[in-house]
C-alpha cells in the first residue's frame, strides 16, 4: 500500500494544500529521517520556548492555545521543538506548581488575568499538565513535537557561567538528568507526534571535555530508548551545539539503530561581526567551510542533521544577520537538511529580569497576533519541502532546480510560449540539468540558457555550443553563476528589480569590498527529486481513503496496526500560504 499521497484539497476562498501522510513513529535511514515506509519526513520545525523562569509555552497570555498551533500550520513549518526544564521533570513538587502559582510568584497578574482570558483551561493546571496540553494541542493540529530540554533550572539560556552547561555543572547533574530524560520520555511514550528528543541543548562551559560526552550521552540515549523506543535521540555537539568534530574519528556506541540525529546550531554571532565587516563571497565560504568541518561532515557520514536553531532579527536592520541569511538559506537548500527555526515567540513573559520582552527573533509579532515579517517567512517557504530523499515523487528523476536565497524563489519561465525566465515559487521550478558541458539545460527538451548582452535577459535557446550558454559557479560562495559574451567579457545571472526578468549584469563584490552585498545575485542550483509543474496542478483527491478535508481541520487519527505498537498516523502539512490575511 502506498501511503504517501498528494491529496490535493480545495478550499473554501483560496487554499490548495496537498495533503502528505506521515506513518509515524520516524527513523533514520542513513542521513534521512523517514517515516514507517521509508519516506522521508523533512523536519521544518520552530522553537517554542517553555523552558524560562514560568516554566510555561509563550504567547498563553496573548492568544487561545488552538490558535497558535493553527498559526505554527499556517506559516508552513510541520514541527515544533518545544523546550523544557530539567528540573519541571525531576522535581514533583515544581511540577504540581499551577500555572497560576507559577505566575503569582513572580508577580505577573497581568499575565494570569491574560491567560485566564485566552485560555481559561490552563491556568488551575499544574505546570506539567500545561505543558501536556500544549503537547497535545499541537498533536491535534498534525505538528510533530521534538521535546528538547533547554536547561536545568528555568531561566534564559545560555552562558558559560550559568551552572547548566556541562555534567557536574551546579545545576547539571548528570544522575538527575538522566532520570529527567527518563520520566519524560515515559510520560509521553504513547503520545505520537513526539517524535525526538532532544536530550540537552548547548552543552558548554569550562567542564565540557569529550570524554564525558560520550559517557553521558551514551547513557542519556540509552535511558530514552527504552523508556520511549519510537522517539528520536537527538544529541548536541559541544561548544553551544557548534563543535561535532570528535566524531570523525570515535563513534558513539549505542546498542540501538535507526534513532541517532545530531542537531548543530548556526546563527550570525557564532562568527562575531564577521559578517558584517568582511566580503559576503568571502565569509560564507569560510564559515561553511568551518561548519562542514565541525558538524556538516556528519551528512557524508551517514548521519541526519538537524539545524534545530537558526536564526535572524526579523526587522532586516541588522547587516551581519542579513548577510548570514542569505548564505544560509543557500546552503540550506542545497544539503536540505532538517531544521527549528529560533523562534516562535513574540514577547517573553519574563525574560533576564525583563517583563514582556519583545523578541526581534521571533516569527510572531510582539503581540502574538501577526507574522513579524512576511518577507522572512517567504523567504525559508521553499525549505519546509523537501527536495531529496528516500520514496519522495519517486517517479520524477533527479534534476536541478536554481534556486536564489535572497527571495526564497526559483528561476522558473515567464510562460510557456516564452523564453524569458523569472523567479518565481520553486513548487513551480523548471526542472534543469547541468551537463559536463557546462550548460544548464531544462530536461527533456533541447533549450538551454544563454547569456545576450550585459544587462539584456538571459534567455532560453537552442544552439548551447557557444561561449554564451556555458555556465560556472565562481566567487569563493560558488553562488555568483556566470558566462562569458561573445567578446569575451564575464556575466552574472541577476534581477531585474522592475520586471522580475532573469538578466545578465556585471558580477558584484566578487572579493575584499565589505560593503558590497552581492545577494542579488547569489542563485545555488539544488539536486531535487521534488515533481515538478506537470504534476502540480492536478486538482483532485487522488487517495480513495482520503476523504476531502478542510485546511486545519484535518481530525488526527492513531490507527494501531496489529500487535505492533507502532501507529499509522495520517499526518498532514500545508503548503505556506501567501495570503496571510485570511487565515
Ligand atoms: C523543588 O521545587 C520546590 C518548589 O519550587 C523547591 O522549593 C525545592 O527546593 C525543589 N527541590 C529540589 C530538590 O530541588
Ligand atoms: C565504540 O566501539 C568501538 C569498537 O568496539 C571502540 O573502538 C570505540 O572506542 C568505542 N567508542 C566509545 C566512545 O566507547
Ligand atoms: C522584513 O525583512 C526585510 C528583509 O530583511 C526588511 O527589508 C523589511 O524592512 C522587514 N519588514 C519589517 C516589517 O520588519
Ligand atoms: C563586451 O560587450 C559589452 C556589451 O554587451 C560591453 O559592455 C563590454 O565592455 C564588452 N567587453 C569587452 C571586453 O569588449
Ligand atoms: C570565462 O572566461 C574565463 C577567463 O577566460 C574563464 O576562466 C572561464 O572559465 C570562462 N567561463 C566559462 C563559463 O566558460
Ligand atoms: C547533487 O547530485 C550530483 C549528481 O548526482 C552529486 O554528484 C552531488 O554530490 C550532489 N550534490 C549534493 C550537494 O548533494
Amino acid at each position: 500500500m502506498k501511503k504517501l499521497s498528494f491529496s490535493f484539497v480545495v478550499l473554501a476562498f483560496l487554499i490548495v494544500s496537498p495533503v502528505v501522510a506521515v506513518a509515524l513513529p520516524l527513523y533514520t535511514n542513513s542521513r534521512w529521517i523517514v517515516d514507517e515506509d521509508g519516506q522521508r519526513v523533512k523536519l521544518a520545525c520552530v522553537n517554542w520556548a517553555s523552558h524560562l523562569e514560568a516554566m510555561v509555552a509563550e504567547g498563553l497570555s496573548k492568544r487561545p492555545l488552538d490558535v497558535i498551533s493553527k498559526r505554527i500550520v499556517s506559516m508552513g513549518f510541520n514541527c515544533v521543538r518545544l523546550t523544557w526544564p530539567l528540573f519541571l521533570a525531576t522535581n514533583d513538587s515544581l511540577a504540581s506548581v499551577t500555572v497560576r502559582q507559577s505566575f503569582r510568584s513572580l508577580g505577573l497578574s497581568e499575565t494570569i488575568v491574560g491567560i485566564q482570558v485566552n485560555n481559561p483551561s490552563l491556568v488551575d493546571l499544574p505546570l506539567i499538565q500545561a505543558y501536556q496540553a500544549v503537547v497535545s494541542n499541537l498533536g491535534e493540529n498534525n505538528l510533530m513535537v521534538i521535546l528538547d530540554n533547554h536547561i536545568s533550572k528555568p531561566g534564559w539560556c545560555c552562558s558559560s557561567f550559568d551552572g547548566n552547561g556541562f555534567f557536574g555543572d551546579k545545576y547539571f547533574d548528570p544522575g538527575v538528568w538522566i532520570k529527567g530524560l527518563t520520566s519524560m520520555a515515559t510520560m509521553f511514550n504513547a503520545t505520537p507526534n513526539v517524535v525526538g528528543m532532544s536530550l540537552r541543548n548547548e552543552l558548554r562551559g569550562n567542564k565540557q571535555n569529550v570524554k564525558d560526552w560520550y559517557r553521558y550521552m551514551q547513557q542519556g540515549g540509552e535511558a530514552v530508548h527504552s523508556a520511549n523506543p519510537d522517539v528520536l535521540v537527538i544529541l548536541s555537539g559541544l561548544n553551544y551545539d557548534k563543535d561535532f568534530s570528535f566524531l570523525a574519528k570515535q563513534p558513539l556506541n549505542l546498542t540501538f539503530s535507526g534513532k541517532l540525529v545530531f542537531e548543530l546550531h548556526w546563527y550570525a554571532f557564532s562568527d562575531g561581526k564577521a559578517w558584517e565587516t568582511g566580503n559576503p563571497n568571502q565569509v560564507c565560504a569560510t564559515v561553511v567551510n568551518n561548519l562542514m568541518r565541525k558538524g556538516g561532515f556528519l551528512l557524508d557520514r551517514g548521519w541526519p542533521l538537524f539545524i534545530s536553531e537558526f536564526g535572524v532579527d526579523q526587522r532586516g536592520t541588522n547587516v551581519n544577520d542579513n548577510r548570514f541569511l542569505n548564505c544560509f538559506l543557500g546552503v540550506a537548500a542545497q544539503l536540505d537538511w532538517d531544521w527549528a527555526l529560533w523562534t516562535l515567540v513574540g514577547r517573553y513573559y519574563l525574560r533576564q529580569g525583563v517583563v514582556g520582552m519583545d523578541e526581534t527573533y521571533g516569527v510572531l509579532s510582539w503581540d502574538w497576533n501577526n507574522i513579524r515579517n512576511s518577507t522572512f517567512v517567504q523567504q525559508i517557504s521553499a525549505l519546509q519541502s523537501p527536495f531529496q530523499g528516500p520514496g519522495l515523487s519517486s517517479e520524477v528523476t533527479p534534476h536541478k532546480v536554481i534556486f536564489h536565497p535572497s527571495t526564497g524563489l526559483c528561476v522558473v519561465r515567464k510562460s510557456l510560449m516564452m523564453e524569458l525566465l523569472k523567479l518565481g515559487s520553486c513548487t513551480e521550478s523548471e526542472a534543469w540539468s547541468y551537463t559536463p558541458e557546462k550548460t544548464l539545460s531544462l530536461k527533456d527538451t533541447n533549450l538551454c540558457l544563454q547569456a545576450d548582452e550585459l544587462g539584456e535577459a538571459a534567455k532560453l535557446g537552442i544552439i548551447c555550443s557557444d561561449l554564451s550558454s556555458r555556465w560556472d559557479m565562481i566567487s569563493d560562495s560558488k553562488m555568483h553563476i556566470s558566462s562569458n559574451l561573445t567578446n569575451g567579457s564575464t556575466v552574472c545571472i541577476d534581477v531585474d528589480s522592475n520586471t522580475n526578468t532573469i538578466i545578465t549584469s556585471q558580477c558584484k563584490c566578487l572579493t575584499k569590498d565589505h560593503t558590497c552585498d552581492p545577494s542579488g545575485q547569489w542563485f545555488i542550483i539544488v539536486n531535487s527529486t521534488r515533481s515538478t509543474t506537470a504534476t502540480k496542478f492536478s486538482l483532485t483527491t487522488v487517495n480513495r481513503k482520503s476523504s476531502i478535508v478542510k485546511h486545519n481541520q484535518l481530525q488526527l487519527k492513531s490507527l494501531t496496526k496489529g500487535g505492533g505498537r507502532s501507529s499509522l498516523w495520517p499526518f498532514t502539512f500545508t503548503e505556506p500560504i501567501t495570503n496571510l490575511d485570511n487565515i
